[in-house]
């Protein structure tokens, strides 16, 4: 058994040594917020936080995040940050078809922790490995800019 940290609790999981922490999340967890988009850290669908910062959990086999606090997009609201970055989404209407939507309010959660008052540059950094197909770019700029306006 694998003992994991999730969301400020405690989970044994039956897990082998390299299983994706994403699979662990969703399959054995039941934590389904987090997505599987293309399962090489190049899309950031599965972005979850590692002791606050972002991860790509499709990438991440399990034993290397024993110990460490892990915070996915069901419990990201109940941080300063999280909670800032998911009032901003609601507020600018962000989200279009929804898929990329929990990694990216990850990613942005995770750079307004470490960074209250981002520049573009800050913002284009810490967002560039997550795509979106719908293209709501402009949105989550916008929303990410509000977000550290509020906070
Ligand atoms: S599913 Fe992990 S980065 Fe795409
Ligand atoms: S909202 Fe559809 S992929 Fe981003």
């Amino acid at each position: 058994m694998t003992t994991l940290t999730i969301n400020g609790t405690i989970h044994e999981v039956n897990a082998p040594d390299d299983m994706p922490l994403l699979w662990v999340l969703r399959d054995l967890v039941g934590l389904t917020g987090t997505k599987f988009g293309c399962g090489i850290a190049q899309c950031g669908a599965c972005t979850v936080h590692l002791d606050g910062a972002a991860v790509r959990s499709c990438v991440l086999p399990v034993a290397a995040v024993v110990g460490k606090k892990i915070t996915t997009i069901e419990a990201v609201g109940e941080t300063p940050a999280g909670r800032k970055v998911q009032e901003a989404w609601r507020t600018l209407d962000v989200v279009q078809c929804g898929y990329c939507q929990s990694g990216q309010v990850m990613s942005a959660a995770s750079l307004l922790a470490t960074n209250p008052n981002p520049s573009d540059a800050d913002i284009d950094t810490a967002m560039s490995g997550n795509i979106c197909r719908c293209g709501t770019y402009n949105r989550i700029r916008a929303a990410i800019k509000h977000a550290a306006k509020e906070a």
